[in-house]
C-alpha cells in the first residue's frame, strides 16, 4: 500500500476503502499510561517543543490502537507562544494567558508566524512521517474563534462573554484580529504540510457558542480565507467545532473536504446540512465509552449505519478522547470498526 491508497485518506477523498478508517481526537495524551509517564516532569508546552517527545507521544496511540491516522502532538496555542505570547498549559484547566488581549494595540502586536518560530514542528513531523510510511499524519491548527477565545478571555470560558463583547461592540478590532490569527493558523498549518503531514484539521471547537448569524458575519470569511489558501496545497481538509449542529451548513460552506460532526447530530442528517461531495467525520459520544461494551457496541454500530448515508465516512469520537478513558476500550472499538465494515 502508498500513502495515498491508505483507507484515510481515501475516505476522505470519497473513494471506495477495504475498511472504515479510525482515528480519535486527543487519541494521544492523558488516557494513556505511557505518556503519563513520558511527560513526568516535563511541562506541556516544552514536551510540545521537543521534537523526540512529539514524536514518540503521537507514535503511542498508532502502536497502541492500530488506528488509521496519527494525530500530530502538539496544541493549538503552540504558534501563539511560538510568537512571543505569555501563556502556559495549566493541568486540569486548559490554556491560559497571563495579559488579554481587549484592543487594538494588543491586536496589532500579535506579528505572523515564521517557518523559524516553530522549527521543533517542521523537525518532529519529518521524523514522523518517516517512522509512519504509508501510515498518515494529520497535521492541525485552533481555528480563529477558538483561539481569539482564549486570548480574549484569557483561559478557558463557558461563555465567551469578553470575545462576544468585542465582536459585537468593536468590528474594526475583531475583524483585525480573526485576520492575524486566520494567518497564524494558515501559517502553522503550511509549516506542517510542508514537513510531510498529509492532511489538515482545524479545529474551531467553541464555535458552537455562536449563533448561526453570528458565525455567518463574524468567522465564516476568516474560516473560508483559510480553507481557500490550503486548497493549492492538494491535502484533505478536516473542520471540526463543538456544539454546531445548527453551525453545519456554514461550517462546510467554509469549504473543508470533511466535516467533524460531535454526538448531538446524527449523520444522516449531517448529510442532509453539508455541502453535496462532503465527507463527513465522527461520531460516537467520547462518554459512551465508559458504559458496558455491549452499549458502545450497538451504539458504534448506530454510527456506522447513519454514516451509510455519507459520501466519504472517517470514524471518530464526537469530541476528544476522555482522560479517564479506559485505553482497552479504545483498542477494542478500532478492532470492532475494522471487522464491521470490512469489504
Ligand atoms: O491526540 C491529539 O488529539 C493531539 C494533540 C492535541 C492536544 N491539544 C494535546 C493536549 C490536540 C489536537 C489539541 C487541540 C486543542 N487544544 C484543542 C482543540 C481540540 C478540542 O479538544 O476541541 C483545544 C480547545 C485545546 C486547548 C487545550 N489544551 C485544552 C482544552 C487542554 C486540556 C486542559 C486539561 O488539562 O484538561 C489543553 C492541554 C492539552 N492539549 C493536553 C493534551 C494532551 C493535556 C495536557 C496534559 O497532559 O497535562
Amino acid at each position: 500500500m502508498t500513502l495515498q491508497d491508505s483507507p484515510f485518506l481515501r475516505a476522505c477523498k470519497r473513494l471506495p476503502v477495504s475498511h472504515t478508517p479510525v482515528w480519535f481526537m486527543r487519541q494521544a495524551g492523558r488516557s494513556l499510561p505511557e505518556y503519563r509517564k513520558l511527560r513526568e516532569g516535563v511541562a506541556m508546552l516544552d514536551a510540545c517543543a521537543r521534537p523526540d517527545m512529539i514524536v514518540e507521544i503521537t507514535m503511542q496511540p498508532v502502536r497502541r490502537y492500530g488506528v488509521d491516522a496519527a494525530i500530530f502532538f502538539s496544541d493549538i496555542v503552540v504558534p501563539l507562544k511560538a510568537i512571543g505570547i505569555d501563556l502556559d498549559i495549566k493541568p486540569g484547566v486548559g490554556p491560559v494567558v497571563a495579559e488579554p488581549i481587549r484592543d487594538l494595540a494588543a491586536v496589532n502586536r500579535l506579528r505572523a508566524l515564521e517557518p523559524d518560530d516553530v522549527p521543533y514542528v517542521t523537525a518532529a513531523v519529518g521524523a514522523l512521517t518517516g517512522e509512519l510510511g504509508d501510515r498518515p499524519l494529520i497535521g492541525f491548527a485552533g481555528g480563529p474563534f477558538t483561539l481569539a477565545s482564549y486570548l480574549i478571555e484569557g483561559g478557558p470560558s463557558k461563555n465567551h462573554e469578553h470575545t462576544k463583547a468585542l465582536m459585537y461592540g468593536e468590528p474594526d478590532v475583531w475583524a483585525e484580529l480573526m485576520q492575524r490569527l486566520s494567518a497564524i493558523a494558515l501559517d502553522f498549518l503550511r509549516v506542517q504540510i510542508a514537513a510531510g503531514a498529509s492532511a489538515v484539521q482545524l479545529f474551531d471547537s467553541w464555535v458552537g457558542a455562536l449563533s448561526a448569524e453570528d458565525y455567518r458575519a463574524s468567522v465564516l470569511p476568516y474560516t473560508s480565507w483559510i480553507f481557500e489558501q490550503l486548497g493549492e496545497l492538494d491535502v484533505p481538509r478536516i473542520h471540526f467545532g463543538v456544539g454546531t449542529g445548527e453551525l453545519l451548513s456554514l461550517l462546510s460552506e467554509a469549504g473543508p473536504d470533511v466535516v467533524g460532526v460531535d454526538w448531538r447530530v446524527p449523520l444522516d442528517k449531517a448529510v442532509q446540512r453539508v455541502q453535496p461531495g462532503t465527507a463527513l467525520q465522527g461520531n460516537l459520544d467520547p462518554a459512551t465509552l465508559f458504559a458496558p461494551w455491549s452499549v458502545v457496541a450497538e451504539r458504534t454500530d448506530a454510527v456506522l449505519s447513519s454514516a451509510k448515508a455519507a459520501d466519504g465516512h472517517v470514524f471518530n469520537l464526537g469530541h476528544g478522547v476522555l482522560p479517564t478513558t479506559d485505553p482497552a476500550v479504545l483498542e477494542r472499538l478500532v478492532d470492532y470498526v475494522h471487522e464491521k465494515t470490512a469489504r
